[in-house]
């Protein structure tokens, strides 16, 4: 890695320009019409709605953020560890990368970093964030890439064939549904060589308070972010929802073991749509539903890396086992590593 200028440090990739918006309008269309009202959570992520989830990760409820930290704080060591060569750091929906300063410095210490290539659906935020980091870190090369989590594991498969890290924080994998989190581990799975490695934070299964407590804060940051999509579809979709007549709703579903986000109507209204074209009517206590936030227990998640093609090579928790942190090696190298036990 050579000391050179930040510019020179830095290459942005954009593969999602003009997308966003116009799967926002469909979006809001066909959720809105359906049968119960949705909204998919990814258009959260505006400017606001990043920023807004930046002050969640600092709330005393939300015990997620806090606690990957700790984990990857106390592990560090041993997960580089399982890196002897130069490695390439992957981050799947980077955001701020606060997180991830833990890994890089550890890297860099042990001279092992080739590079750290961050992908995020906001390009601004990409932007900020690689600059920080730079600044930070003079000897640092970023290769980030703007796009969602399909396009930017495209972009993976043409990048080197220097062993890769591919780092997935935060408990992002329970915003998907089951099926769509073991479909989208296949397709990273396919990218990786027997020497890469997924790390991957999830969110395990706990009691009902401390679940519900974490998505309906004191302050009222996750209603503000829950909102805030309804304020998103005023300015954007010339929308008239009225804020104050709606209100941000939580429950742990312990059947399906997933916490469920939902803005629900306070009265018989009426709320229209401009840009669509669209008078969209509800009844009190109608919701919408905005989000789902799987939790998992221990043999979820062992599962979860079996069906994709992976095994979980490494685990780490906190004390209270709240969270966790797991090291995903594709299920090749568990029979080469057998293979080689019988050998011997
Ligand atoms: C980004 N994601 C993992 C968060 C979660 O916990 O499901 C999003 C979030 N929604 C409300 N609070 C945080």
């Amino acid at each position: 890695m050579s000391n050179s200028t930040i510019e020179e440090r830095l290459t942005i990739i954009t593969t999602n320009e003009n997308i966003p918006e116009n799967e926002f309008s469909s979006d809001v269309k066909v959720g809105l019409t359906s049968e119960p009202k949705f909204l998919p959570f990814v258009h959260f992520y505006d400017h606001t709605g990043s920023q807004l989830f930046e002050k969640i990760c600092e709330l005393p409820e939300y015990y997620l953020t806090r606690t990957e930290t700790k984990i990857l704080e106390a592990y560090v060591d041993e997960i580089i560890s399982q890196f002897s060569e130069e490695t390439t750091l992957v981050e799947l929906g980077s955001g701020s990368s606060t997180k991830t300063r833990i890994l890089i410095e550890a890297f860099l210490e042990e001279k092992r970093l080739s590079c750290y290539t961050p992908i995020d659906i906001s390009r601004q935020m990409l932007e900020e964030s690689s600059y920080a980091l730079l600044k930070s870190y003079p000897v640092l090369e970023i290769t980030a890439v703007a796009a969602d989590y399909n396009e930017g594991l495209k972009q993976l498969s043409s990048q080197t064939d220097q062993p890769k890290l591919i780092i997935w924080l935060g408990s992002s994998v329970g915003n998907l549904d089951r099926s769509e989190a073991e479909e989208i581990l296949k397709r990273i799975k396919k990218l990786t060589h027997s020497h890469d490695r997924l790390l991957i934070g999830i969110d395990l299964k706990k009691d009902r308070i401390t679940l519900e407590k974490a998505y309906d804060d004191e302050q009222g940051v996750t209603a503000e972010f829950n909102l805030n999509l309804l304020a998103r579809i005023n300015q954007e979709l010339g929308g008239d929802f009225n804020l104050e007549k709606f209100h941000h709703h939580v429950r742990y579903n312990d059947k399906i073991g997933r916490v469920e986000m939902y803005l629900a109507s306070d009265c018989d209204q009426q709320v229209i749509i401009e840009d669509l074209d669209l008078e969209v009517p509800f009844a009190e206590n109608e919701k919408i539903h905005t989000e789902n936030s799987f939790k998992y227990s221990l043999d979820e998640i062992n599962l979860l890396a079996e069906q994709a093609g992976f095994f979980v090579e490494e685990q780490w928790f906190d004390p209270q086992k709240q969270f966790s942190l797991n090291l995903f090696a594709p299920t090749d190298v568990c029979s080469l590593k057998n293979f080689r036990r019988i050998e011997s």
